[in-house]
């Protein structure tokens, strides 16, 4: 390796390096056998957002297929698009099997997922609105962080709790990888930090196209949508409020 590459290397050797870090294990580290069916079945609330996380988890296919026919020119948005790809893969499908177990109706089916995708499949964003998902995308994944951290406290099923903690953290570093892809793109050119807030600003969780509404952290969680904010602000060096003053 050169020396060049070991002082400043590439942003997808750190994602990589965090992938690894962060990595947990389907079959090795969730204790499936011990799921407390009765438990779950307790808190109905719970397993209906898990359900709904499911299928915004098996969306990915479809919004994921987007972002790598406009990022195939950035070798680091690529990479975290790969691996989004296969850490929602592997949500969808620890989420999925969970509610199998626990045996909570309606299951979720393969047609509903296919049905899900339908309409999307065929809808493409311009490659000049790649900065817009990816704030969209960060704030989604932000935000998922906090909506699966909050099931964790609530939730009184052990196996659960530990499984929403794992994909907490996941999400976590989805969050950052989609900050640093736009961080790069701001230090190129300063100037985008205008459509950065822009877009926090008419922001939609992605899920939305998914399954319309979107259980997400938001409302009434303070700390979520505080760090939320602060995200932005880290980016563009502004406060949101500030810009929302200049737009109005
Ligand atoms: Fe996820
Ligand atoms: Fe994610």
């Amino acid at each position: 390796m050169s020396t060049s590459a070991l002082i400043r290397p590439h942003l997808y050797a750190r994602f990589a390096s965090a992938t690894e870090r962060g990595a947990w294990s389907i079959d090795r580290d969730i204790a499936w056998h011990a799921v407390d069916r009765e438990r779950a079945l307790a808190q109905p609330d719970i397993l209906a957002a898990l359900r709904d996380a499911a299928l915004i988890e098996s969306f990915h296919p479809v919004n994921l297929a987007r972002f790598l026919r406009v990022v195939w020119d950035d070798v680091d948005g690529c990479a975290a698009v790969g691996i989004e790809m296969y850490e929602g893969f592997k949500h969808f499908h620890a989420l999925r099997m969970y509610l199998d177990i626990a045996g909570f109706e309606p299951a979720i089916t393969d047609e509903e997922l296919i049905e899900l995708r339908r309409a999307g499949a065929a809808r493409d964003f311009p490659a000049s609105e790649v900065l817009e998902h990816l704030v969209e995308f960060m704030l989604s994944e932000h935000l998922a962080a906090y909506f699966f951290r909050r099931l964790a406290e609530r939730a009184e099923e052990p196996v659960l709790a530990e499984l929403l903690r794992y994909i907490a953290a996941d999400e976590v570093r989805h969050a950052q990888s989609a900050s640093d892809l736009i961080a790069k793109r701001l230090a190129r050119d300063p100037a985008l930090a205008d459509r950065v807030l822009a877009a926090a600003v008419s922001f939609h969780h992605y899920g939305e196209e998914a399954i319309g509404q979107v259980p997400v952290a938001m409302p009434g969680d303070s700390i979520a949508i505080r760090t939320f904010a602060e995200r932005i602000e880290r980016l563009c060096g502004r406060r949101l409020v500030d810009h929302l003053k200049t737009t109005l």
